[in-house]
């Protein structure tokens, strides 16, 4: 994935561990985490979402990578990670208006492309100026210079499940009428201009990837075919991987799609639309989203450069080697989504580990 070699082709998906001080500082129950994932073998571990400024935060427990007092912490973070021989990326968010209704009091007011009432959340959003959208963009440039200072090995653009960046893409979010509203080129420019910032910060060698949704999950959100017109453009652009992701809180509200889908649900369920992406590209394509029979992810490997996981490895930190020494049965995962309600509540668990030590099962 440009410089970076991975170990192997199964990719820790970004997963919000909800294990940050309020303050945005790694806790040693994330550095635990983070490391017995190392342990467990997965190729590449994309660290759960870092937001890149005080107002993009979208809840009061995750990472920070919005000061330089943060890198000194995050760096014995990413040191005790590759001492367990991981390769650990940092995802960098700006979340918009779809904030964590726990931290909703506290925020001042909700931002967005326009203005309108957040179709999810149900309160006011306010639309962005040009001046402050080009803030939000060197806040991205900056915090991915201290992810790259802190010791992470490559920084993932947050660009679906409906944040900032998604919400420019889309139609039912985005009415601008300036620069960056109207045709999916405008919708596209603020996106294009993060990247380019944050290339410019962190240099022409370091891995930068993007995860974007290919599609929204309902007719008006971002559609598969403005997904491969960004990736292509991305791939000329420079980016080193595309994460391949669909699905966001709008569309569940809709009737359509949300990105975190529940059982029962078809292994690999997007990815005709990473393929329909690798087809157009020539940078490495990662396909998300109901990986859990390994046998199916070889037969998968042949078309696409990586899978990447989230629930499983809640459940089976150890999930890489276990497959790739020879235990071939499925991730153990139910995909019942108690994963999310544990995360917001106490940090990154399920329900399986709990029972496990109360000693039922
Ligand atoms: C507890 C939890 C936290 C998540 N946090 C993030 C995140 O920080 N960034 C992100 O891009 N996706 C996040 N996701 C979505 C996953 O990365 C992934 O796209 C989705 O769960 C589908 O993959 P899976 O079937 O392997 O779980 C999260 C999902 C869960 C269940």
């Amino acid at each position: 994935m440009g410089t970076l070699e991975i170990k192997n082709s199964l990719v820790r998906s970004a997963t919000d561990e909800g294990l940050s001080t309020e303050k945005g500082a790694p806790t040693q129950r994330l550095i635990n985490t983070l490391v017995e994932l190392a342990k467990g073998g997965a190729g590449l571990i994309i660290a759960g979402t870092a937001y890149i400024s005080h107002e993009g935060r979208w809840g009061n427990t995750g990472t920070g990578m919005d000061k330089n007092c943060l890198i000194k912490p995050l760096s014995q973070l990413c040191k005790a990670v590759q001492k367990a021989d991981g390769i650990i990326a940092a995802q960098l968010l700006h979340c918009g208006s779809t904030v964590n209704p726990a931290i909703l009091p506290e925020k001042k007011s909700l931002l967005g492309p326009s203005a309108m009432i957040d179709p999810v959340i149900g309160h006011p959003v306010l639309e962005l100026s040009r001046d402050h959208i080009l803030k939000i963009v060197d806040d991205y440039a900056k915090a991915a210079l201290r992810a790259k200072q802190a010791g992470f090995k490559a920084v993932q653009i947050h660009a679906a499940h409906g944040y900032l960046i998604n919400q420019f893409l889309s139609t039912s979010r985005n009415w601008r009428k300036d620069q960056y509203g109207g045709s999916l080129k405008k919708r596209s420019l603020f996106l294009y201009q993060v990247y380019e910032a944050i290339r410019g910060a962190v240099g022409k060698e370091f891995p930068v990837f993007i995860k974007m949704s290919a599609y929204d999950g309902f007719p008006g959100g971002v559609m598969p075919q403005d997904a491969i017109q960004v990736a292509s453009a991305l791939d000329a652009m420079g980016i080193d991987a595309i994460e391949v992701s669909a699905g966001t809180p709008e569309g569940a509200k809709k009737g359509g799609w949300d990105h975190i889908i529940p059982a029962p649900f078809k292994e690999g369920s997007l990815l005709k639309y990473a393929l329909q992406i690798k087809e157009k590209v020539n940078c490495p394509v990662i396909s998300v989203e109901g990986w859990r029979d390994p046998l199916k992810i070889v037969q998968t490997l042949e078309k696409i450069d990586a899978v990447s996981m989230c629930r499983p490895f809640i459940r089976e930190p150890d999930l890489a080697n276990r497959w790739l020494g020879g235990d071939l049965s499925p991730a153990l995962c139910i995909s019942c989504n108690k994963c999310l309600d544990l995360t917001l509540k106490s940090g990154l668990g399920c329900i399986f580990h709990k029972r496990k030590k109360d000693g039922h099962s």
